[in-house]
């Protein structure tokens, strides 16, 4: 059980959490929101932050490519029954067709679909889809909000025209796709269904905030009714600064109609989250790195409160690694690469090279850039190559004499060599019952 593992972990107070949630300012848990990320907010993670991490909003879906959407509901119009989907078909489909027919499907709390398209039709009829599921009595998931990527300002979006570049470079279009989203939750209502998700987007700042709000205000016309904004442009992607100033401004320009807005960009603990809300002024905070790289924090402990320049410690991201793989036994997402994401999250504070070394240049004693590029292997795959994995990372630390609390779920798996894990069976011993360890110079991993 997740919770009494976490009671292992003594030398870190995570066994204070309980206390600590309740010391936490509650007014600011329900302000924090968690940031749609591709291969980050999945259905195991979401989890993750809402059982152990006690966040009280609702949860953003990874971005979807709305056609995507629309695959997915051909799809299953071709089978039986959704729960039944044979597991070769998920492995031929469309990463976002799994998404939405084994996580948005399966997750039972207050959940934000997040899209992403060009085409008003496209998500009109997405949205329809969407919102058919929510309303079909079989189905568990409690879709809350339908939510628009007007943000995303990497190459795929330039190319297919989506996020930032659509809402920069084809604004009106952008304004016809959040109308389709609305009109699509308006008939919906009117075909009778209550509850009606929440319409929001996700934008960047623009080139002048003057730019910003008067393009806020037409999504607000256009049947926005939540607003996050990244305050950093287009071009910045993750670099500098965010301009706060700028989302002050903001918030300030739009603060007499009922339209809440969600401050985005560098907030990574609870204290960042106050200084932003104070300096902006904004209903929210939301928050990507900051939970990837810390799960828990919303949990008020002194390990948790560490600001991001000091990492937490082996054993404290080895807990937290683990309680991630218990939720992806119960919801496996789309492919390992989630996994292997989001241990790299988690563990590249203790075992990213900082000199940018590849692995053949690191020599076999070192054991963090080796476990750190054996980490990115495409064979590791199944949960019990990932609790190897960290069992192996336990091991080493434990030889460099850090103390270390192995969680009930690791503790079998503390002796597998990297050749064990990439083969992917169990550690055999020898006659005298003694693990065999293969030599850190027999080959890289094999
Ligand atoms: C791994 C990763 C995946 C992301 N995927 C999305 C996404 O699917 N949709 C989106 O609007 N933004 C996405 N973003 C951007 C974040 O939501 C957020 O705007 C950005 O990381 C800045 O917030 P932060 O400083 O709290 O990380 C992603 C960011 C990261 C790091």
């Amino acid at each position: 059980m997740a919770v009494a593992e976490i009671q292992n972990v003594k030398d870190h107070r995570i066994h204070q959490q309980h206390d600590g949630i309740e010391k936490t300012n509650c007014s600011i848990r329900n302000k924090i929101w968690m940031a749609p990320m591709v291969r980050g907010s999945d259905l195991a993670f979401r989890n993750l932050v809402r059982q152990q991490g006690h966040i009280a909003t609702p949860c953003f879906s990874p971005m979807i490519r709305a056609d995507q959407v629309l695959e997915a509901s051909h799809y299953l119009a071709t089978i039986e029954n959704p729960k039944d989907i044979p597991p070769n078909d998920l492995q031929h489909l469309h990463e976002d067709v799994v998404l939405v027919l084994t996580d948005i499907l399966a997750d039972q709390e207050p959940l934000i679909v997040q899209l992403c398209g060009c085409h008003p039709d496209v998500f009109y009829r997405a949205c329809r889809f969407l919102l058919k599921l929510k309303n079909q009595q079989s189905q568990s998931c409690k879709i809350v909000g339908l939510d628009l990527n007007l943000g995303c300002p990497q190459d795929c979006a330039n190319v297919c025209n989506f996020g930032a570049f659509l809402a920069e470079e084809h604004p009106d279009l952008a304004l016809q796709c959040v109308a389709a989203m609305k009109r699509a939750i308006y008939e919906d209502q009117r075909d009778g269904c209550t509850n009606p998700p929440r319409l929001s987007c996700k934008i960047r700042l623009r080139h002048t905030t003057q730019d910003t709000i008067d393009f806020a205000r037409q999504l607000r016309n256009h049947g926005c009714e939540l607003l996050t904004v990244h305050c950093r442009r287009r071009q910045d992607k993750h670099d500098g600064a965010p301009d706060y100033k700028a989302g002050r401004q903001l918030v300030q320009a739009l603060q007499d109609s009922k339209f809440p807005i969600l401050i985005n960009g560098d907030v990574v603990c609870l204290q960042d989250a106050e200084r932003v809300l104070t300096q902006t002024q904004a209903h929210g905070i939301m928050i990507a790195r900051g939970f990837l790289k810390n799960p828990l924090l919303l949990v008020n402990t002194t390990t948790t409160m560490m600001s991001s320049s000091e990492p937490f410690s082996p054993s404290f991201t080895l807990s937290m690694a683990a309680l991630y793989l218990e939720h992806v036994e119960q919801h496996s997402p789309p492919s390992s690469l989630y996994i292997r994401k989001h241990l790299q999250w988690l563990f590249r504070a203790h075992l990213r090279p900082s000199n940018g070394k590849r692995f053949e240049n690191f020599s076999d004693d070192d054991w963090k850039s080796k476990l750190w590029t054996f980490l990115q292997r495409p064979y590791l795959e199944t949960v019990y190559q990932f609790r190897c994995l960290l069992g192996l990372y336990a091991r080493n630390w434990m030889e460099e004499g850090v103390e270390m609390h192995v969680p009930a779920s690791l503790v079998e798996h503390c002796h597998a060599t990297f050749r064990e894990i990439r083969h992917g069976r169990v550690p055999s011993k020898n006659e005298d019952g003694k693990v065999e360890e293969e030599g850190l110079g027999a080959g890289l991993f094999d």
